[in-house]
């Protein structure tokens, strides 16, 4: 039976070459013409404790991990124990045997496949190889392209040297010799290869990394920190091809000073970070918005507080998002569902930033950071840029000018008659400290008014599922959208009365859209990755809903499961 839809699911050791052994597949059904979304979870440790890799691979298009996996790939003991609850009848196990460090029992209907993978590759001289043992196997046995996967592996060991590429690629025929001895027991094979699509094969933090350049970004500076420091090393590879410039910055402090201050100057400007690097930017996205310099800062979001789960997925940063200031401070803050939303969303943060002259905070996720999906290629040049508005020159140059839209033409310094104060502290139209209590009201008013427009021009919220009244409303938001799509579509098929709304604008708050959302629903359901209920939170304040939390926070994405089985329980 050809599945249209295979989840192959590879985990073991952290150091055993289990993330590339599930790069390799998903590169190889991308360049199949398959579709992709891949899902990884790795321990904070350098080397040691359980990592795993989940490719979903598809013939039609995907939108999350999927529920389980139909194929486990099982490197070790630790792994297996930890998803043998999950070899339910009809799913198949490959696994280290003999030679590896257990044995399992195979429940009824599941098909076991032993693959001597660490004494194969013991013998072929390099434990190493012990992944491309299994990749040889599970290509063999679930009709995963052979000649891509020879192809994406070569070009990853060729750059360790001659002697490792070959050792690999002995290790991945042997074990196509270890499988093709095998009895086949399960009907799994991955869809056949498909025409091919105009897609790129791409992981989140990359694709943010992408948008920076599409969206001309001039200057990056950012510290390194779990999940979200493959931004900076992807624009630090591509920006100086556009003139621009990154800077490593000695802390997060430096860094988001050091994106004000290039920004103040004149270049479009970011940063990347995740949750305990927004706590210590906090201070300067209040000067940002004081001062109403452009800036726009993505929070890749971990498990929290503090060191909490840094290599984990949590989306429970959006009270900092949104408040995390001193003071009455405005900002925008967006959130992204996908990775295509991850190439176009940074374009728009950036784009945002420059017109309303505030400060915009992207949030990303854990398990979108690292998860690789095919996406549509992005075409240079296609895509709206929107500059700062700059002082033409004429009369008399306030840095504050209270203009009709309340953004006041910027000038970059040493421009000719353009000399003014910029500070921290409240001041008046021209930049000047200002004390007076009704000059703070008038410049708060600015300051918040101005990014108001923004919840009518931002594209309204998508909505999904039935027409009309519906029994259950749920409203969700960042990658736990792409698990509720499938969750709906799966309860509309079996004639629930279920909608959803998937807001990416998450403040300023569309509020009538949710009021609009409400009116239709005799219920309102908001799963979210956090444990306090963040948005749920905000809706109770903004908003007349009365919403019914639905929180998870283990580390772990939702599963289209839990959804269905929750609204089940509540209709
Ligand atoms: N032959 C030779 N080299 C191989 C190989 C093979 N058969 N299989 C994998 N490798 C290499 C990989 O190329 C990679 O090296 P590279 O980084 O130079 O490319 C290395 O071995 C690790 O393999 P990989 O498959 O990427 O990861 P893994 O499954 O072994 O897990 C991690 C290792 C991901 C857990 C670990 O490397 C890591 O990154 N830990 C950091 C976690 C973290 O972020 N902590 C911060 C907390 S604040």
């Amino acid at each position: 039976m050809e599945k249209k839809d295979l989840i192959i699911r590879v985990a073991g050791e952290g150091g055993e070459g289990i993330i590339s052994s599930g790069d390799f597949i998903a590169s190889a059904c991308a360049r199949a013409g398959l579709e992709v979304y891949t899902f990884k979870t790795f321990p904070a440790e350098i080397k040691g404790g359980y990592a795993m890799y989940q490719v979903r691979a598809s013939a039609d298009k995907v939108w999350n991990q999927g529920d389980t996996f139909d194929v486990f790939c099982a490197f070790n003991g630790e792994a297996y124990e930890l998803n043998k609850h999950l070899l339910t009848p009809g799913t198949a196990i490959v696994y280290d045997y003999p030679g590896g460090d257990f044995e399992p029992e195979i429940p009824e209907g599941v098909a076991g496949y032993p693959i001597p993978m660490s004494a194969t590759a013991k013998e072929l001289g390099s434990y190493r190889a012990k992944n491309m043992v299994a990749l040889g196997a599970l290509s063999v046995l679930f009709n995963i392209v052979e000649e891509t996967l020879i192809r994406v592996l070569t070009d990853k060991f060729a750059k360790k040297g001659e002697k490792v590429l070959s050792i690999n690629l002995a290790a991945f025929e042997k074990g196509k010799e270890l499988a093709a001895a095998l009895e086949k027991k399960d009907e799994w094979a991955l869809a056949e290869a498909q025409d091919p699509k105009d897609v790129i094969i791409i992981a989140g933090n990359d694709a943010v990394g992408l948008g920076a350049i599409l969206g001309e970004l001039d200057f990056f500076s950012a510290y390194p920190i779990t999940p979200a420091t493959e931004v900076a090393k992807y624009v630090s590879i591509h920006i100086p091809k556009i003139g621009g410039t990154l800077v490593q910055a000695e802390d997060e402090i430096a860094s988001i000073s050091q994106v004000l201050g290039a920004s103040y100057a004149g270049a479009k400007s970011m940063t990347a970070t995740s949750g305990p690097g927004l706590a210590l930017m906090s201070e300067m996205l209040g000067m940002a918005a004081m001062s109403e310099t452009p800036l726009m800062l993505v929070d890749v979001q971990r498990g929290g507080p503090s060191t909490g789960l840094p290599t984990k997925h949590e989306q429970s940063d959006l009270f900092l998002a949104i408040h995390g200031v001193h003071g009455d401070a405005p900002r925008v803050v967006l959130s992204v569902e996908h990775v295509q939303d991850c190439v176009e969303m940074t374009i728009e943060a950036l784009n945002l930033a420059e017109e309303y002259q505030t400060p915009v905070i992207l949030l990303s996720d854990g398990s979108l950071a690292f998860s690789t999906q095919t996406i549509p290629t992005p075409k240079p040049g296609s895509y709206k840029i929107v500059d700062r508005k700059l002082w033409d020159g004429q009369g008399t140059y306030k840095r504050y000018q209270l203009t009709d839209d309340l953004i006041s033409p910027m000038a970059n310094p040493g421009t000719p008659g353009a000399m003014h104060i910029s500070t921290g502290l409240e001041h008046g139209e021209d930049g000047a400290p200002k004390y007076a209590p009704e000059n703070h009201e008038l410049m708060h008013r600015k300051r918040f008014d101005k990014i108001k427009p923004i919840v009518d021009r931002y594209p309204p919220a998508e909505l999904d599922g039935v027409e009309g009244e519906a029994d259950i409303g749920i409203i969700t938001w960042g990658s736990t959208i792409g698990v509720v799509r499938e969750g709906v579509a799966r309860l509309v098929e079996q004639g629930y009365k279920v909608k959803a709304m998937y807001p990416k604008l998450m403040w300023p708050m569309p509020v009538d859209q949710y009021e609009a959302f409400n009116s239709t629903c005799k219920q309102i359901l908001v799963p979210e990755v956090n444990f306090q209920g963040q948005l749920s939170h905000f809706l109770r304040a903004e908003t007349s809903l009365k919403p019914i939390p639905y929180t998870i926070c283990g580390g772990l994405p939702f599963t289209p499961a839990m959804i269905v089985d929750k609204v089940k329980e509540m209709v």
